[in-house]
């Protein structure tokens, strides 16, 4: 039986006694129910974005990332994209709405804050968790009080047929779905009319061999971590809520104080290397955001709530520790890929006597989501250096009252011209 509490803990920041007690009592029974045991690795991630947009943002994912376009899955009102490294790594199911007119419950999410509302469509969706025994692990679930869409709304929603799939977090709004296979079959979804679209593939290898122009197709490796923002008051909570429904355990959190922030990392009891099954990770302010005016704190993390809500922040890629034509992977990779017209929110931050090097892209337009590339050297075992989260934390803060003030002038403008 796997030993979910066994881990040392690392971190500076102090948890309430809520949170020790409950995480030992969750953790115990997870392990002695066998849940710990029937759940696996992140399978895929999957990501829903506006009409019009997926292609071009498969074009972004296959230069900044090692994916592949494997296949198009067609159902009446979506496109969903599958994109693969291989079966060591998750899989992406980029999902595309047909029809802006559509309305369901993951626009909804997006609706009611004032830069999510932009793209309402466009939002990481969650995780899908390899499973050996399906029906087992949904009903243990259900009998904890979690509860999962329908087979009948899963149709509706037009997801995969083959999936369990949990009621949005009310602390994240993120997904988690089961898909059981074993780990020697190959990841199947059981979704609508499946081709290889000409446009898809067309613009897929033309990334992939620009990619190779640049000599960074081999430098790029599978996802690090995926780190996750939420209101401050929810930090123990949505930790908790995610090592319930996975097989994660708590890795410890970091009091980034500079930036009135904390970052909480959750690791997988089953595979020690993130590549296999990415780390998840937490952000949350220290302080709420109506506090502010008093303790004359910055807040970058709980703005970022505010304007697009709970949601995926960030997706990390590991490069590979090296170096190239005499830099640094990290710094070669992003000066190639800036090459092609993509901004970086700062320079590449952190230094090899650190132990790692780390940058944010700008995010997304297609998805919202930044890209972070992140470089360890030789044995350097920590998962990150706080000064580099305060300044990545801080840079990403700046990048986003400028769309703030941005959104804030459509809406000005708009009202102008309209009144
Ligand atoms: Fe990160």
């Amino acid at each position: 039986m796997t030993q979910s509490l066994s881990y040392s803990r690392q971190g500076d920041k102090l948890n309430s006694d809520f949170f020790e007690e409950y995480l030992v009592r969750l953790l115990e029974e997870r392990d002695r129910s066998g849940l710990t045991d029937m759940i696996h690795e992140i399978d895929a991630i999957m990501i829903t974005v506006d009409p019009g947009h997926s292609i071009r943002y498969i074009g972004e994912l296959a230069l900044m990332t090692p994916y592949h376009y494997l296949v198009t899955l067609e159902s009446e009102d979506h496109w969903t994209h599958i994109l693969r490294i291989d079966m060591n790594s998750p899989d992406f199911l980029i999902r595309e709405v047909k029809d802006p007119a559509i309305h369901g419950i993951f626009r909804s999410l997006n609706e009611v804050y004032p830069i999510g509302m932009r793209k309402p469509n466009s939002r990481y969706m969650g995780e899908i968790l390899r499973v050996t025994n399906l029906h087992d692990v949904v009903e243990c679930q259900k009998a904890r009080e979690f509860r999962f869409f329908s087979q009948d709304e899963i149709r509706r929603l037009q997801l995969p047929g083959n999936l369990a799939i949990s009621k949005p977090s009310p602390y994240t709004h993120n997904i988690v779905a089961y898909m059981e296979r074993p780990e020697d079959q190959i990841r199947t979804y059981a979704l609508g009319l499946s081709s290889i679209r000409d446009a898809v593939q067309q613009v897929y290898l033309a990334a992939k061999a620009m990619q190779e122009e640049l000599e960074i197709h081999d430098l790029i490796q599978p996802i690090d971590h995926l780190a996750t923002r939420i209101y401050s008051q929810n930090r123990e909570v949505a930790i908790l809520e995610w090592l319930s429904l996975s097989s994660y355990y708590y890795w410890g959190s970091y009091d980034i104080h500079d930036q009135n922030s904390s970052t909480n990392v959750t690791k997988s009891a089953h595979y020690s290397n993130e590549l296999l099954s990415p780390a998840k990770v937490f952000t949350a302010n220290n302080t709420p955001y109506f506090v502010n005016h008093l303790e004359k704190l910055p807040s970058p993390t709980e703005t970022f709530v505010r304007n697009y809500g709970p949601r995926l922040h960030h997706i990390a890629l590991a490069v590979c520790d090296g170096e190239r034509h005499d830099m640094e992977n990290i710094d070669f990779v992003v000066r190639q890929i800036a090459s092609q017209g993509r901004d970086f929110l700062l320079d590449v931050i952190g230094s090899k006597e650190d132990g790692l090097k780390q940058i944010f892209s700008s995010a997304s337009e297609h998805s919202s989501l930044i890209i972070e590339y992140v470089q360890r050297f030789g044995d350097f075992n920590g998962f990150f250096t706080k000064q580099n989260v305060a300044e990545l934390t801080h840079a990403a803060g700046v990048e986003e009252e400028l769309l703030e003030l941005q959104a804030q002038s459509e809406i000005n403008g708009g009202a102008m011209t309209s009144g």
